[in-house]
Parts: C-alpha cells; sequence; structure tokens
C-alpha cells in the first residue's frame, strides 16, 4: 500500500514543484520577445553598471545591437573607452562612459547623477557585483577582511539600491521603465564559504522583487535574474559547456525574458539547474556541517588551479 502510494506522491510532488516554478517563471519562455523592451523602444540611453566584461558588457552590447544608445559604468577609463568605441563601430549607436568605482561607497553618487543630468533613462542593468575573494572560503578566511567586507557590500547591494534611486524618479514621471537587477544563484540558498556574496545576492533578490511590488503599477518593470555560472572573468573563464553559459548568449536569452517575467534565472538551461539543485542538494544539506567540510576539503583541492585560473585571467586584463 505504502509502495502503491509512493509513486503517484512522489510524480504529483514533481509535477507540482514544476508547476509551481513555471507560475513563477523560473522555467523560461525564450525567444518570444525578440525586439528589446517595450519600455526601451521610445526611450534615449540605457544604463549598464560593470559594463566593461562578462555580463554586464553582454547587456550592454546586447543593448546596442537592439537599436538603443548605452551609458556604461565602470572602475576603469580605458576599458570603458574601448568597449564604447567597440559598441559604436558595431552597431552604430552613440555611448556615454561613466569612470566610477563602486566599492568606495555613498559618495560617488552625486558625481554619477550629475553625470546622468538631462538624460532620459529608460533601463538601468544594476549587474556590477563582485565576490568576497575568488576562492570558496569561510568568512575570516579572506585576506584584509576589514576593507573587503566593505567593498563586497558597497559593490554588490549598496550599487544597486542608489542607482536605482537615480533613475526612478525620471521613469516614474514618464511611466515607464525598467530595472534589471542581476542576482545570482548563490542567492536561492544560504551558501556557506560564499557567506558575504550569498548574502548581498539575496538582498538584490529581495530588493528588486520589493521594488517591482510598489512600482510595477506605475509602469516601471523591475526585473530580477539570477544567473548559474556564466563564463567570464568572475568564474575564471572557465569553458562554455551544456551548463555554462557564454555571457553573450546568457544576456541574449535573459533580455528575451523581460516583460513575461519579474523573476527568472535567465535561461532555460540555468533554469533546469536551479530545478535539479532545489530538489537534489535542498538548503538542509547545504548547509549541514558534513557538507560544508566537504566543501572545504573540495575548496582546498581546487584552489591550487584557481589561482592558476586568476593569474591567467589578470595577465589577460593586463
Ligand atoms: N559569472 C557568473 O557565473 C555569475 C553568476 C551569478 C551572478 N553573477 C553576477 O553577475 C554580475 C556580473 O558578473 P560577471 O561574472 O560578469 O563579472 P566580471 O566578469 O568580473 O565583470 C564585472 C564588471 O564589473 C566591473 N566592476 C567590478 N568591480 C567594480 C567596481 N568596484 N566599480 C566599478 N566597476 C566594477 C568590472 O570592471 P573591470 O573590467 O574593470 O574589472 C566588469 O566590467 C555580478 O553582479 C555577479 O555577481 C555572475
Amino acid at each position: 500500500m505504502a509502495n502503491g502510494l509512493f509513486v503517484p506522491l512522489s510524480t504529483g510532488f514533481l509535477l507540482a514543484h514544476l508547476v509551481e516554478h513555471a507560475l513563477t517563471s523560473r522555467i523560461l519562455l525564450i525567444s518570444w520577445w525578440t525586439t528589446g523592451s517595450p519600455a526601451g523602444r521610445q526611450v534615449m540611453q540605457q544604463v549598464v553598471t560593470g559594463a566593461t566584461s562578462g555580463i554586464g558588457r553582454a547587456y550592454a552590447e546586447e543593448l546596442a545591437k537592439r537599436g538603443l544608445d548605452i551609458v556604461l559604468i565602470s572602475r576603469s577609463e580605458d576599458k570603458l573607452r574601448s568597449v564604447a568605441k567597440e559598441i559604436e563601430s558595431r552597431y552604430k549607436r552613440q555611448t556615454h562612459v561613466i569612470q566610477t568605482d563602486f566599492t568606495e561607497g555613498h559618495s560617488i553618487y552625486s558625481a554619477i547623477a550629475k553625470q546622468l543630468e538631462g538624460l532620459e533613462i529608460g533601463i538601468l542593468v544594476n549587474n556590477v557585483g563582485m565576490n568576497y575573494i575568488g576562492v570558496l572560503a569561510n568568512f575570516l578566511d579572506v585576506p584584509d577582511p576589514d576593507q573587503r567586507i566593505t567593498q563586497v557590500i558597497n559593490c554588490n547591494t549598496l550599487s544597486v539600491t542608489q542607482m536605482s534611486r537615480l533613475v526612478l524618479p525620471g521613469m516614474l514621471e514618464r511611466e515607464k521603465g525598467l530595472i534589471i537587477n542581476i542576482s545570482s544563484e548563490a542567492a536561492s540558498q544560504p551558501q556557506p564559504m560564499l557567506s558575504v556574496y550569498s548574502a548581498t545576492k539575496i538582498f538584490v533578490t529581495y530588493f528588486s522583487r520589493c521594488l517591482h511590488a510598489e512600482y510595477s503599477s506605475k509602469g516601471i518593470t523591475v526585473q530580477c535574474v539570477v544567473p548559474f555560472v556564466v563564463s567570464t572573468n568572475m568564474t575564471h573563464n572557465v569553458p562554455v559547456n551544456p551548463m555554462v553559459k557564454s555571457a553573450a548568449s546568457f544576456a541574449r536569452e535573459a533580455l528575451n525574458t523581460v516583460g513575461y517575467t519579474s523573476y527568472t534565472s535567465g535561461c532555460l538551461t540555468h533554469a533546469l539547474q536551479h530545478f535539479a539543485l532545489s530538489i537534489f542538494f535542498p538548503g538542509w544539506l547545504r548547509l549541514s556541517s558534513f557538507c560544508v567540510q566537504r566543501m572545504a576539503t573540495f575548496a582546498q583541492s581546487i584552489e591550487p588551479h584557481l589561482k592558476e585560473r586568476m593569474a591567467e585571467t589578470k595577465n589577460k586584463q593586463d
């Protein structure tokens, strides 16, 4: 009897879980919308933070490809100029660059506001983000935690809130606007050995969902994007494979979900990985001391390899 019930019950459970995910739009609606966001069609400038490499650069290029002008914000003046030049020549769009360092805290936002003055911002992509350290590590096992903690919090959370504060009033006046906030799968469950990063990303998720609830009736869409692994400098340019997306294809698929969902993994393969992990690697297991110990052993074993890759990435950037 018990065995007879097990199969239908577990199938029912799986189906219910799938439907729940589909209803909350974690299973994505690819390619239904490819011509740019409705908000983007009639406005002049789109702002992308952390736009000189990885996912941010890919968003900037994809928006330009769809016919939009871009304001690129990042920390390195040289990289900004070179990415802007490339976008202008490749996509024939206008660009504007703002150099800033988001780790510096609240003092940078008045200068950013001044440089955005007079621009009608249609889309803001709050992409900039950094990890606590390039490898998995316990909270205190990071060089210079005193500075590093503040830098990660400033870069990952203050940037999202302050940049949203700067562009929202204009969007509300025009009753039109899109804010895309890049969170992370590391926020879907508490992630030991990425504690500060994981905590800042759940901040981004909750902030985005609250903002969407507050302003969607006023014409503003706030979309929270929750990627799994994308091949970028942050992930030491891990090779692209069926589970790991390239930044370009991730941004393309993720942008195609705008208008359909305010909370998304960004692409189908990441949504499926999230689904599988939530079933086979639930929060209680992830947080168990057994798992944390295994993770620490694994982190130690891959550390030399990761450090090598970090050095390679740094050399390439230099
Ligand atoms: N890659 C993934 O697998 C993954 C997964 C989930 C979520 N995410 C999130 O996606 C976002 C982008 O990540 P990514 O992998 O594309 O990272 P990335 O390749 O390291 O690129 C980060 C971008 O932000 C800029 N930046 C970094 N720190 C900055 C600062 N303090 N001030 C101003 N600009 C700064 C970088 O400029 P420089 O070119 O000067 O370094 C670069 O343009 C992050 O929020 C990350 O948390 C990434």
